[in-house]
């Protein structure tokens, strides 16, 4: 059964398709990063245009990299939430007329969900009950997993999710945007000296992130941290409190979700999301676990195509199936 998914939440216009929700026949994606990196993050008007002009061309692509016609494939699956409205609707409506044209079926999936079927895209036997850790530029959801399409929500962000934090930090820093790799690069020549806060909220699963921002902008303007040529003899560097900051977000997200595992039992950990692209958080969390984990590759952790057609495979399987009223839905909750 082939699937074509397309992905257009945020800032990444995303086709793929994907045979029988585990092989990757072809992965498009058209990446805005450049444009917004300009504004600082994602101006959503911008977002919905750059979707409008590439989203033909990349679902084109995603067939030609396939090598099918219209007639190889056995559905779609489109991203309907959450996610920017303007966004998602041009995916949507890109997906309806193809389902009008060619007949296909259509279902939606929920972009949180894509997430963690990219860990089926992996090779890896996955196992239920599983805890999956969805770490993104909106999310840091800790959910349950008992089957497919049974989701049991454990814990969430009560203020910042990770990938937002990661971007935050790195504005404050002046290390640029996307902030998540750029805190990841900054961190690999600096040393993780500064003692940063934890939020541990004890007897929950969920997880806060801005008192660690708050530190860190403190800091920062309190001239603690050497963002002048010449003050790096005295004071730590910007270098130093990018690994400082990484090394607090990690030790939170990896002992919340190995705790978390322990306590239901579960079989497997997954780690999906664009946070889950981070190497010192794979590593860590991959040394804690006494379980297996699976962690899909940095291109299928961050938004992509895939990972919707290979959800939208076992959504099929399940009877989910929409029809043309189908509407985006930007606050689409998981569980
Ligand atoms: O899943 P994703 O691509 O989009 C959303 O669904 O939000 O996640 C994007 C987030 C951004 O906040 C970005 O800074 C973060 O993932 N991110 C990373 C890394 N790569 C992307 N965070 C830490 N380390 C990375 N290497
Ligand atoms: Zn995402």
């Amino acid at each position: 059964m082939k699937i074509l998914g397309i992905e257009t939440s945020c800032d990444e216009t995303a086709a793929a398709v994907v045979a029988d929700g585990a092989k990757i026949l072809s992965n498009q994606i058209a990446s805005q990063v450049e444009i917004h990196a300009r504004y600082g993050g994602v101006v959503p008007e911008v977002a919905s245009r750059q979707h409008m002009l590439a989203i033909i061309p990349i679902v084109e692509q995603a067939l030609a990299q396939a090598k099918v016609t219209w007639r190889d494939l056995d559905g779609i699956a489109v991203t309907d939430g959450p996610g920017l409205a303007g966004s998602l609707l041009v995916g949507v409506n890109m997906a309806k007329a193809i389902s009008l044209a060619h007949g296909l079926p259509i279902t939606g999936v929920n972009h949180l969900e894509g997430h963690v079927y990219a860990c089926w895209l992996t090779g890896r036997s996955i196992e239920f009950p599983l805890a999956c850790l969805i770490a993104s530029g909106g999310h840091s959801d800790l959910v349950l997993m008992r089957g497919h399409g049974d989701y049991v929500m454990l814990g969430r962000t009560r203020d910042d999710a990770s990938g937002e934090a990661f971007d935050k930090a790195a504005r404050i820093l002046g290390l640029g945007y996307p902030g998540g790799p750029a805190i990841e690069k900054a961190a690999r020549n600096g040393v993780a000296s500064i003692p940063l806060p934890r939020a541990w909220l004890k007897g929950t699963d969920d997880f806060s992130f801005s008192g660690l921002k708050t530190a860190l902008l403190r800091l920062v303007e309190g001239g603690k941290i050497a963002l002048e040529p010449g003050q790096e003899s005295k004071l730590p560097s910007a270098a130093d409190a990018a690994a400082s900051f990484q090394a607090a977000v990690v030790d939170v997200l990896v002992t919340k979700t190995v705790a978390a595992a322990r306590e239901r039992r579960v079989k497997q950990i997954l780690l999906v999301g664009g946070v889950a692209a981070n190497k010192s958080l794979r590593q860590h969390l991959v040394e804690a676990s006494p379980i297996p984990v699976v962690i899909p590759e940095p291109i299928l952790c961050t938004d992509n195509a895939a990972m919707i057609a290979a959800c939208g495979y076992y959504r099929f399987q399940a009877g989910k199936v929409d029809d043309l009223s189908l509407d985006v839905v930007a606050g689409l909750k998981l569980a």
